[in-house]
């Protein structure tokens, strides 16, 4: 059996739906599966380090853990890996990565999950199920975590929106970025922080872009707290806005910023934030509509 699978990678919270909303993009890691006696993994990947032993690798890691979780082992086999995400960037690679180990450990041990297990394990693994709903399921996903066990989850209309992503050529941990975050909030504060993230998703879903921008622009939860993480915070938005964009926010936990455009404008504030950000990669991209895929061929 031959498996080919494909993940996008995402960017979480559009501001202020921290933790709660995340977006797939289309740009993707890939999996190519080949069952044989010995495990063995390659990575052919500019973005991926050198190849480590299969044992040490996280994707493996992920894949032996959910085997067990069922009591299987996996079989052996060689896995290449391609990824176009770059790592620790707020692009979502962890979790598209931590949605491969399920995918894989799935396939390879007959395990019949459902979507909304794989969503369980993927949040229980991550911490939050922003960035994993949106990979396993593409388009823009809402999701609430609303009792132990439980992740409540709604895939929104996909909005014809472009993305420029603005990603800079050094990395910011995940952990880093959660602990400048306060611990509690005061009820006026988070049901101010609430609100703007309510309006920005009915925004989103009637078409009014310019007040999505400003609400994504509002947030409360997290970027007053991660802005000084974030090099050229200020100036990115301040520019992307002349350039073109209805509104500018950290992807996930950085360092990556995105903003949002209408669609086929992507093009055009993409060259004029290039001439800002010499140092960056600076990528028009679309929001992916698929989620997580999977093909499989038997040969005879
Ligand atoms: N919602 C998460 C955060 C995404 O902002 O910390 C990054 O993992």
């Amino acid at each position: 059996m031959q498996l080919k699978i494909s993940i996008p990678a995402s960017s979480a919270n559009l501001g202020p739906g921290f933790d709660s909303i995340g977006l797939a993009l289309n740009r993707y890691l890939t999996l190519q599966v080949n069952e044989q006696e010995k495990w063995e993994i390659e990575h052919i990947s500019h973005f991926l380090p050198l190849n480590t032993d299969y044992e040490d690798h996280f994707i493996y890691k992920i894949a032996d853990t959910i085997a067990h979780w069922h009591n299987k082992t996996l079989p052996g086999c060689k896995v290449i890996v391609d990824s176009e995400i770059p790592l620790a960037r707020g692009l979502g690679s962890s979790a598209s990565a931590v949605l491969a180990g399920i995918e894989l450990a799935n396939q390879l041990c007959d395990l019949s999950l459902t979507d909304e297990q794989k969503l369980l394990y993927g949040t229980e693994i991550e911490g939050h199920p922003d960035n994993i709903a949106a990979s396993l399921f593409g388009g823009i996903v809402v999701t609430a975590m609303t009792q132990n066990e439980t992740i409540d989850y709604i895939k929104m209309p996909t909005p014809n929106l472009d993305i420029v992503a603005y990603i800079p050529n050094f990395e910011l941990k995940t952990d880093r970025a959660r602990n400048v975050l306060p611990q509690s909030f005061s009820i006026k504060n988070a049901t101010k922080a609430s609100a703007i993230s309510n309006v920005m998703i009915a925004s989103i879903l009637t078409g009014d872009h310019t007040l999505a921008g400003k609400m994504m622009e509002s947030d409360l939860f997290h970027e007053p707290y991660r802005s000084d993480l974030i090099p050229n915070y200020v100036m990115i938005k301040q520019e992307a806005k002349k350039g073109g964009a209805f509104g500018t926010v950290i992807s996930g936990a950085g360092p990556t910023m995105i903003s949002f455009t209408t669609s086929g404008k992507g093009a055009v504030v993409s060259a004029y934030m290039t001439g800002k950000l010499s140092k960056y990669e600076v990528d028009a991209l679309k929001i992916s509509r698929n989620g997580l895929r999977v093909h499989k061929t038997f040969s005879n």
